[in-house]
């Protein structure tokens, strides 16, 4: 098959062709529920579906690659060819995506002088390996190849991080090098400036926005005067942080915006067609000036929901489609299935500090070290060391915090720190008697946006003040606590008080017919929660807005089920329970 263009117009085989795509990130919905989410793409009018590769979920440890299960991407692009969609593909490798990390393997950043998103030798070593690897799948399925990938996109938004032309150019070379032959391109927002540093030569330049469609397509039309207009992210919502309020945006506004795509003929990607859900640890933040958190749920007011229903705006979009005469499928799919399984009974209750040995191996260092140097990826990490003695009311410091620690001295919590939130100072006071000092800290997701990615986790030092006193406090127990497996914590019955310490809290729920659900932990404050080892992601209820985890049926069984909660700031009672509506 040919996709190629000419002018402002794409053509397919000859025949002019407007891409009409929509976003949804496969790593974000699990594969059970592709084909659903594909077959409503198909039926609001839509001839694409694109999505980004997150390189951290296929090649979590160096070298070894997972494409099984919910990984499973070459599936993924074979069901949207069965359901005769095209795919608009966006390997990256920096993916932004409110996504971990954007993308990158957190192993990455155990190279000390690495230098990412630009023409760094060690950097561009690790991606080219991947690459290469990655397109394995990928050029078999190029349109080029008789397969259903249109267009394939360099980098992302590179004119918002950096100016580095040559590692531009070298990353679409590589590109071409592994056979990618079909259009290649680039996108960037439509400020100054930003398309000038992110274009690169032989590529297709587009351009993300949300509003202001004729305006900023005639910016286009400027910038790339012999190329088709296609605006690569029609953000019809926004994600959420923790603190912040919950994006919504109406139909009204979203097809005002739509409608000059469709009344002169533009090419257009929803970004997001459908959202999805950052499961388990895998959420983003956002370091552009403050730091910010990504929350779980990512339904991003898409047009369908997080849970895959069609929202108002699906209809309005589609009704626009048949108003400008694109020939869409009747609608055959059907919601899922939506229970409130009720309270959940919790019998069992573990505190973490008791069961430090069952879930991570202690290592001893001078200074505390960073997650990534430990050979750890994501959740939490705990450094354990004593105050120097004979301190009158010095001030504790915790050096390159990342990203949230509950500090304890000798079993006594002392405050928290969260980086980017506004905090109390922690005061204390030493005799010559050794007082123990126990750091917790979370990863609460990396930077996937903003000039510094090399967000390295846990602590760099840690240091004791007063006044013109300021020294290191020396000799720490790491001990990295991944949370990825829970099997081996030793629970006892549980009492009616939560545990004022960082713990687990285990129960059960029957399901007698299996359907999604939202699980609703609306005692505890904060943590995250497995459901039959399936982390389903972090809930904040003292941050918002969310307060309800998106529980997909592919994850329930029939009979008892079971469910863990790790509450990390102490809960204030132990309730949670499965409702059928979302709150976010
Ligand atoms: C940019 C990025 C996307 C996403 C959106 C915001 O356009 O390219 O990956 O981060 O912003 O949701």
């Amino acid at each position: 098959m040919e996709f190629t263009y000419r002018d402002r117009d794409f053509y397919l085989n000859g025949e002019k062709f407007v891409v009409r795509s929509g976003a949804m990130h496969y790593f974000r919905t699990p594969k059970y529920y592709w084909y659903d989410r594909l077959l409503k793409l198909k039926e609001c009018g839509f001839n694409a579906v694109e999505t980004y590769v997150a390189w951290n979920i296929h090649e979590q440890q160096e070298g070894e690659y997972n494409f099984s299960g919910d990984a499973d991407f070459a599936e993924f692009l074979d069901t949207a060819k069965r359901l005769g969609l095209f795919v608009v593909l966006r390997p990256g490798p920096y993916i932004c995506a409110e996504w971990e990390a954007g993308g990158f393997p957190a192993w990455l950043l155990t190279y000390e002088n690495i230098r990412l998103r630009c023409n760094d030798e060690l950097y561009f070593s690790k991606l080219e390996r991947w690459i290469k690897e990655l397109m394995k799948i990928v050029v078999p399925r190029l349109i080029t190849k008789g397969g259903n990938i249109l267009m394939v996109q360099v980098e992302n938004e590179y004119g918002s991080h950096g100016n580095d032309g040559v590692y531009l150019k070298r990353l679409r070379d590589l590109y071409i090098a592994c056979g990618v032959d079909c259009l290649l391109f680039t996108c960037d927002g439509p400020e100054d400036g930003l398309v000038e540093s992110g274009r690169i030569e032989g590529c297709l330049s587009f351009l993300n926005f949300g509003s202001d469609t004729k305006a900023n397509m005639e910016i286009l039309a400027k910038k790339a005067p012999d190329q088709p207009l296609m605006c690569a992210e029609f953000w019809c919502g926004w994600y959420d942080n923790w603190y912040e309020a919950h994006h919504v945006r109406s139909s009204e506004s979203i097809c005002n915006a739509f409608e000059p795509f469709l009344e002169n003929g533009y090419s257009f990607n929803f970004y997001m067609f459908h959202g999805g859900t950052n499961f388990a640890f895998m959420n983003g933040a956002s370091n552009h000036t403050v730091c910010k958190y990504v929350v779980t749920s990512y339904d991003y007011n898409a047009l369908l929901s997080e849970a895959g229903d069609r929202t108002p705006q699906y209809y309005g979009v589609r009704d626009l489609m048949i108003k400008y005469g694109v020939d869409v499928p009747a609608l055959t799919a059907t919601e899922s299935k939506k229970a409130a399984y009720g309270e959940v009974a919790f019998r069992e209750c573990a505190a973490l500090f008791d069961n430090l040995d069952a879930l991570g191996s202690k290592s001893f260092s001078p200074y505390p070290m960073r997650m990534e140097r430990l050979g750890q990826s994501y959740g939490f990490i705990l450094y354990e060391s004593e105050l120097p003695v004979n301190l009158e009311d010095y001030e504790l410091l915790l050096d390159g915090l990342a990203d949230r620690a509950i500090v304890y001295i000798d079993g006594e919590k002392v405050g928290i720190q969260e980086r980017g939130q506004e905090y109390e100072p922690i005061r204390f006071t030493t005799t010559d008697k050794r007082k123990k000092l126990r750091i917790f800290v979370e990863n609460t997701g990396r930077a996937n946006y903003g000039p510094d990615l090399l967000d390295r986790k846990g602590l760099s030092g840690v240091r004791v003040r007063w006044e013109y006193l300021n020294k290191n406090v020396m000799g720490f127990d790491n001990i990295p606590l991944p949370m990825n497996d829970l099997d081996k914590i030793e629970y006892s019955k549980v009492s009616e008080n939560p545990l004022a310490e960082p713990a687990f809290y285990k129960g059960e729920f029957f399901v007698e017919e299996i359907a999604d659900t939202f699980f609703k932990p609306y005692g505890f404050t904060k943590g995250f929660v497995v459901v039959n080892g399936v982390n389903i992601g972090r809930y904040y209820n003292s941050a918002g807005p969310q307060k309800t985890l998106y529980v997909p049926a592919c994850y329930l069984k029939k009979g008892k089920n079971e469910i863990v909660v790790f509450e990390s700031d102490g809960a204030s009672e132990i309730k949670a329970s499965f409702v059928d509506v979302p709150e976010l």
